[in-house]
């Protein structure tokens, strides 16, 4: 019977989505990507080699998944193609198994350097976003004169098209960024040899996905990015610019709320955040310097240390019910390991309702709650019995104020450090 899962995460990124799309796309037909761009970093550790893919859905490194990338990806095409060879290099066949939508829309060099020109004159505003041009390219999608990857395919569309655009980016950067122009011929030439190089990887993502389904297919759905950076429920302005919750997978795919079976919501046992923005439970002390050390927490595209904090169950439950999370696969649960104390933010006070933007996010006092630490080893561990009683308190309030049943567990970066609960592929 056709199955369909969406993984997404349900903080503000870097939940772990790489690893656990990797272990559920061994026995699919289908990873998709649809949304988000080279913005993302979904870091995968196989036989300890460690892989950091931005665009191609993680599912590449599974024998036979096909990969999709659907309509709300913004594809720039040399980021892409590096990704392509990187893999190549590798012995790993990506060409024939990556599908791309001709709808995507093109980030072009033009978007890079207007993304950095507004960053640079928001100065202490500065949104901290990843520099590779995703809002400038939505931004022209939504304003209807993006080029999208089917217009770099054809030369005297691209030409047509590429020249008001240009001029117009032109025009903003040079007087009113007092940034460098771009060269209008050295875009065009490298836009239309990669749009020739990209063309044979185009289908029709949204029609091969309605076939699959119909043929009974297994189709694993891969956000990117976090809830909490959903250009219309996150923090905004401190957000992306693309649907990261569930709403993003129906127009970014083009599938139908009814094709969508389970949500699998990633959540890190902690918060982190990279770049600026609101952040209630942040801390600034010993505990926050521990999650950042025993956690790793350096941003997977930009290298930026991330910001660390308790886990918020608020922001959670609202993000559970937002995508409509089916069951919660909690990450990193081996970085408390060694924590006295464990918190968790179970209330705000300072504001009246769910914060809609960064000026009420800002008078969010947090009110936690504390239980006590496991102080033992989880990493590594595969089976639920092996669960010290106080984690196992810690996850089952986590349950309780969320909403939504824990399913499973990652236990450290490896493949198979994990505990699955319940799969999402078996309903
Ligand atoms: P942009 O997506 O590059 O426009 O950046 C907007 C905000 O989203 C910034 O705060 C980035 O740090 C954040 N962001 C974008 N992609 C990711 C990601 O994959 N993980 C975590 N944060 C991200």
């Amino acid at each position: 019977m056709s199955r369909s899962v969406v993984i997404l995460g349900t903080q503000w990124g870097d939940e772990g989505k790489g690893k656990i799309v990797d272990l559920l796309a061994r026995d699919v037909d289908a990873v998709v990507r649809y949304q988000g761009g080279h913005n993302a970093g979904h870091t995968l550790v196989i036989n300890g080699e460690k892989t950091v893919l931005h665009v191609i859905p993680s599912g590449v490194l599974t024998e036979r998944a096909r990969c999709l990338v659907g309509n709300g990806v913004v594809v720039a095409p040399q980021a892409l193609m590096k990704e392509v060879e990187g893999l190549e290099a590798r012995g790993i066949e990506v060409r024939s198994r990556l599908g791309l939508s001709p709808a995507c829309p093109a980030i072009l060099p033009f978007h890079e350097a207007m993304d950095r020109a507004r960053e640079a004159a928001r100065g202490s505003r500065a949104i901290g976003t990843t520099g590779r041009g995703i809002g400038p390219a939505y931004e022209d999608k939504i304003v209807r004169h993006g080029l999208r990857l089917a217009d770099l395919a054809d030369p005297q569309r691209l030409k047509d098209k590429l020249e008001s655009v240009v001029d117009y980016y032109n025009f903003l950067l040079v007087n009113y960024y007092k940034a460098e122009a771009v060269v209008l011929q050295a875009v065009a030439d490298e836009a239309a040899r990669l749009g020739e190089i990209l063309k044979p990887m185009f289908t029709d993502v949204t029609g091969d996905l309605h076939d699959l389904r119909a043929a009974g297919g297994k189709i694993l759905f891969e956000g990117a990015q976090g809830s909490l950076l959903d250009i219309d429920h996150g923090t905004y302005p401190f957000v992306t610019s693309s649907n990261t919750t569930v709403g993003g997978v129906l127009t970014g795919a083009g599938v139908g709320p009814r094709d969508i079976d389970y949500v699998l919501g990633i959540t890190k046992a902690y918060t982190t955040r990279v770049g600026g923005g609101p952040f209630p439970t942040e801390l600034d002390d010993a505990d926050g310097r521990m999650m950042a050390e025993r956690g790793v927490e350096f941003g997977a595209t930009t290298g930026r240390p991330r910001r660390c904090g308790w886990l918020d169950a608020v922001a959670m439950k609202r993000m559970a019910r937002v995508n409509g999370v089916t069951g919660l696969c909690i990450t990193k649960l081996d970085v408390l390991d060694t924590f006295e104390q464990v918190k968790i933010c179970t209330a705000y006070e300072g504001v009246d309702y769910f914060p809609v933007g960064a000026e009420e996010w800002q008078s969010v006092r947090p009110v936690y709650e504390t239980l006590p630490g496991w102080k033992s080893q989880t990493k590594g561990l595969t089976d639920v019995g092996g669960l010290p009683s106080a984690a196992r308190a810690y996850l089952d309030r986590l349950e309780e104020l969320i909403g939504v049943p824990v399913h499973m567990l990652s236990t450290g970066p490896e493949r198979d450090a994990n505990v699955i609960l319940q799969h999402p592929f078996s309903g």
